[in-house]
């Protein structure tokens, strides 16, 4: 399948005085896994629906393959959707529902069914073309409703959190199955969801949004491993966040202790800023071990969760961090009121401007380190 490159240009969509999408400037390319991941109502919906031509945008522009949409309506866009309610005809057979959207299509009744059966074979649901919605799980309803879209070979999908109405496990199953399939066709999927587990399985890239706007665009190890902001290191799993001070070009102060960092960068302006460490790379030493990053603190709960431990620790500069251990190397020494010795090592260590959500302006996304 050729083409499905996506731009959006200072996308910009208000409702009355709600800015649902504020300035939003992205490229997808031909064949990417692309998601849009944030917090309910920060305006993946609304962007969706702007590609797909459901919404008119307030400003800005929207490229499909090079050329401007704006005057395009939704059905002659090369562009399919699926939507979190699949909203399969319940009266229509698993085929039916797959052949609707070929209806208004020119295409012969031969080339129907072998078009059907070749999107069904995709999702894996040969021999199910004669059953009702109401015959099958949700996991298989949800792939009808992907094979619904798949049919009419666009060259970019749209998908809404199309996995929301499933369990857990189901989800996970169908999460990589998904992403196979992707990979398979090479069609260029824009993927919403506010579940950032699922973001960072799937995706190539994935855009972080808050408030309608990109907090910021890389794969998913660059979003996870090196938050732009505080807020995009929260919202993408916990995080340890420490107040400190600029001691030198490299090197923070916190408390009484002075940390060696990676290089303070440029745009921290004033000498307050945060620290941002995930807790799988925070280790735990005995008391009273000397060396470079290592701050004493005490142990004030353990919360054993399977394969992992939690380790809750207050330090002696007065903050808190959490350690995650894998359980096998959380030996029962390490219990509530243990001295410790924390080691916050440098090259995990984040060094963020200290906003009160850690945005940045509109200046907009920075060049990745
Ligand atoms: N038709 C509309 N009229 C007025 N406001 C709207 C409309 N559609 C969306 N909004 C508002 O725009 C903002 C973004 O909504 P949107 O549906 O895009 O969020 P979302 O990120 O998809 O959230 P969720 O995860 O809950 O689905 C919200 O504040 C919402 O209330
Ligand atoms: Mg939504």
């Amino acid at each position: 399948m050729a083409g499905g490159e996506v731009e959006l240009i200072e996308l910009v969509k208000r409702f009355d005085d709600v800015v649902a999408v504020d300035d939003i400037t992205l490229r997808i390319a031909p064949g990417e896994f692309f998601s849009l991941l944030g917090p309910s109502g920060c305006g993946k919906t609304t962007t969706l629906r702007l590609i797909a031509g459901f919404e008119q945008p307030t400003s800005g522009r929207i490229l499909l393959d090079g050329r401007d949409m704006v005057e395009t309506p939704p059905n002659r866009r090369n562009v399919n959707t699926v939507f979190q309610n699949y909203a399969l005809f319940p009266f229509m057979t698993v085929a039916e529902n797959v052949a609707f959207g070929l209806r208004y299509k020119d295409v012969s009744r031969a080339e129907v069914k072998a078009r059907v059966a070749e999107a069904l074979a995709l999702v894996r649901l040969e021999g199910k073309q004669d059953r009702r919605p109401s015959q099958l799980s949700g996991g298989q309803q949800q792939r009808v409703a992907l094979a619904r879209a798949l049919v009419l070979n666009p060259s970019v999908l749209l998908l809404d959190e199309p996995l929301g109405a499933l369990d857990a496990k189901l989800r996970k199953a169908l999460q990589i199955e998904l992403k196979a399939l992707q990979e398979r066709v090479g069609i260029t999927f824009v993927y919403v969801t506010h579940d950032q587990e699922e973001a960072l399985t799937m995706s190539d890239r994935l855009a972080v949004m808050a408030d309608g706007r990109i907090q910021q665009i890389g794969t998913p190890r660059d979003v996870y491993e090196e938050p732009a902001t505080v807020w995009v290191a929260d919202f993408l799993g916990t995080s340890n966040v420490i107040e400190g001070r600029v001691e030198t070009g490299t090197s923070v102060r916190v408390g009484d202790f002075v940390l060696a960092v990676p290089a303070i960068p440029s745009g921290i302006s004033g000498d307050v800023l945060k620290l941002v460490i995930r807790p799988e790379r925070v280790g735990l030493v005995e008391h009273g071990t000397t060396g470079d990053n290592l701050v004493p603190g005490m142990i004030e709960r353990v919360v054993y969760q399977g394969p992992t431990t939690r380790i809750m620790v207050h330090l002696a500069c007065g903050q808190d961090v959490q350690a995650l251990l894998p359980s096998l190397d959380a030996g029962a020494e390490l219990r509530q009121g243990t001295p410790v010795c924390v080691e916050l090592p440098s090259s995990a260590l984040r060094v963020l401007p200290a906003g009160p959500r850690g945005f940045r302006d509109r200046a907009g996304v920075p060049a990745p380190a």
